[in-house]
């Protein structure tokens, strides 16, 4: 049985479990859990950094953190642990594409376990993972508040790994379905990214319809509000536009008042959606179409309006991906080769961490055959030089 131990002023909760998956050597051990402090709450879990220590010292036991072999009986972490109700009539694919995912840009699941809560009786899985400082939701924030946005190489060094993520996700053929900045773990020091939150993902399977109520309001792809059950991972793409643009103008581009309405919000950017894109997508759909024009210039002197003080490069890229149709959305090695990444191509690129003075070199192109399959003939564009 686990054993709940009183708070005390470092942790606030301790237990044993018999039972704890060991996610890289598939081994389950008797493990104690530290709960130091809660550090998310999201619409479906809440989110723990805790500390995990094995009970019984065993050879197969000792793992590697960081590179480094750690003996048994030492505190391991922090870890970010992620608690859901293990039952519930949503199906989380959560646990299992964790399991099968491995990439430097998406989150990695070190252990989990399910276990029972004292509060209301029922199973909680939990998912133990490697914990990042940050957000880019909070990271966003942080620059508005003080009147600036992230530095552009940063955004640059970001926006690529978020993309990089796609790429390997995508490649799967795995559609994460929940792009926006509370879901991308950011390390503000070391400017590196990982997606977490894979709640909502699912393997898209060709001629397959899934649910259109997914992805959040503001991040919501057009082909989404519109209901529209057989669409792509290019979903994602739509949302990686959404952030990018944030990132930009501190604030999220789409607003939408009511579900209803996020599609004129797009269309104030857009113009009105062409007749094929509801054809196409949901030749069903009844509600507003928004075929009136809302502004009276080119699309592209929109743009300008609207990222007004962003880089014509970064502008450039956000007309490639904010598309309504989306076969001709930018795929994510499209993305990759895009000019606005040149700055970190070059041998001489450093970035200077957050209040740092030193700067940093990141390794962002160190791709692995997977990778550089799916890049196919456009891994020549992305070498350094
Ligand atoms: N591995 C992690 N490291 C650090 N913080 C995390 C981690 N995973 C999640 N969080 C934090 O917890 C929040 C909620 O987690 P998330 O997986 O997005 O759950 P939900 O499905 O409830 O939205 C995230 O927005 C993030 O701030
Ligand atoms: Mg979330």
């Amino acid at each position: 049985m686990p054993q709940s131990s009183s708070s005390s002023s470092n942790f606030i909760n301790e237990y044993s479990l018999p039972q704890v998956h060991n996610n890289q050597t598939s081994v389950a051990s008797k493990m104690t859990i530290r709960e130091r402090k809660r550090i998310g709450e999201g619409a479906f879990g809440t989110v723990v950094e805790a500390l995990l220590k094995y009970d019984e010292p065993k050879d197969n036991n000792i793992i590697q953190i960081n590179g480094n072999s750690s003996s048994p009986c030492e505190w391991l972490g922090p870890f970010a642990i992620k608690r859901v109700p293990a039952q519930t009539e949503y199906k989380s694919r959560e646990l299992e594409i964790l399991r099968v995912v491995n990439h430097p840009n998406i989150v990695s699941l070190r252990f989990f376990f399910d276990k029972t809560s004292s509060n209301d009786n029922k199973i909680y899985q939990n998912l133990v993972m490697e914990c990042l400082p940050s957000n880019l939701q909070n990271e966003i924030k942080y620059y508005r508040q003080s009147k600036y946005t992230i530095p552009y190489p940063h955004m640059k060094a970001y926006t690529f790994q978020l993309v990089r993520a796609m790429l390997y996700l995508h490649g799967f053929g795995i559609s994460h379905r929940d792009i926006k900045p509370s879901n991308i773990l950011i390390d503000p020091l070391t400017v590196r990214l990982k997606i977490c939150d894979f709640g909502s993902a699912k393997k898209l399977e060709l001629n397959q319809p899934s649910v259109s109520y997914i992805c959040s309001r503001y991040y919501r792809a057009p082909e989404l509000i519109i209901g529209c059950s057989l669409y792509t991972t290019k979903i994602d793409i739509w949302g990686l536009g959404c952030v990018i643009a944030e990132m930009f103008l501190g604030k999220p581009i789409f607003q939408g008042q009511f579900p209803e309405t996020q599609l004129k919000e797009i269309a104030k950017l857009l113009g009105p959606p062409p007749n094929t894109f509801f054809f196409n997508n949901n030749p069903q759909y009844r509600g507003n179409m928004y075929t009136t024009k809302l502004f009276t210039c080119s699309i592209k002197e929109r743009f300008e309006q609207i990222f007004s003080n962003s880089p014509q490069d970064a502008i450039d890229l956000l007309m490639k991906i904010l598309v309504y149709d989306p076969e001709l959305r930018a795929s994510p090695r499209r993305v990759l080769i895009h000019p606005f990444f040149n700055e970190l191509k070059s041998k001489n690129f450093k970035v200077y961490p957050r209040g740092s003075s030193e700067s940093i070199e990141l390794n962002l192109f160190n791709f692995s055959d997977f990778e550089l399959e799916l890049l196919g003939s456009f891994k020549n564009e992305l070498k350094i030089t």
